[in-house]
């Protein structure tokens, strides 16, 4: 009777062993397939590659933004120093090119490559000009550049392109000096 009793006790004893045995086994196997299929954080890949294609979404954007400038054709335009919306247009894209990283996808002054330039790069829609906001004036601006600073001569670039910029920059700017499209016809015919 002692014996049995020893028995059933000690088999108690094991059947509770056995089950937190079995417990601990399945919570480590739930756990594992939480980690594994569930938790968020584990896979690594995901953040970056939404990230990236988030990049790509946008550079497909810009590029079909600019893709209509490129292909306005200027190159039958007679009197280019009065403004249209091909000019701007094609202005925007060769200011994309030369001018952006110093003054700004929009013109705000802070292209990266102006960072720490003294003078910095103008605000081209704030305007407060050395030379003046007039197309003659800007015209000038493009063919000499600005002494004392590093806002450089862009006379390698086609007339067309230089007015176009000029048109461009008039087109964004709220600080614009009209002048007579007579004398500004008169200036170009001379101007390199
Ligand atoms: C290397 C950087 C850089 C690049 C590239 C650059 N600029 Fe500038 N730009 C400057 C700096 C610096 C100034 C001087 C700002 C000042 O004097 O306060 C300036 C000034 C100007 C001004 C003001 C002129 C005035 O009368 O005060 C105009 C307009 C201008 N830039 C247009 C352009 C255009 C258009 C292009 C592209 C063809 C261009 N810039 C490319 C740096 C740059």
């Amino acid at each position: 009777m002692s014996n049995d009793d020893h028995n059933q006790s000690e088999d108690t004893y094991n059947k509770g062993g056995f089950y937190a045995f079995l417990f601990s086994m399945g919570f480590s196997l739930l756990f594992f397939v939480y980690i594994a299929f569930v938790h968020p954080g584990v896979d690594l890949k995901e953040i970056p590659e939404s990230e990236m294609q988030a990049e790509q979404t946008l550079a497909e954007g810009g590029e079909a933004e600019a893709e209509p400038a490129k292909k306005v054709d200027v190159s039958n335009v007679k009197e280019p120093w009065l403004t249209s919306e091909d000019l701007v247009a094609h202005g925007a894209t060769v200011y994309k090119t030369n001018c952006a990283i110093c003054h700004g996808d929009k013109g705000l002054g802070d292209g990266m490559a102006g960072k720490g330039l003294n003078p910095p790069p103008r605000n081209l829609v704030e305007g407060g000009w050395k030379n003046g906001g007039s197309r003659i004036a800007l015209y000038e601006t493009l063919q000499k550049g600005l002494e004392g600073t590093s806002m450089a001569a862009f006379g390698h670039l086609p007339k067309v392109d230089r007015w176009a910029l000029v048109h461009w920059i008039q087109s964004v700017s709220k600080d614009v000096t009209p002048d007579e499209d007579s004398k500004v016809a008169a200036f170009a015919k001379g101007a390199e």
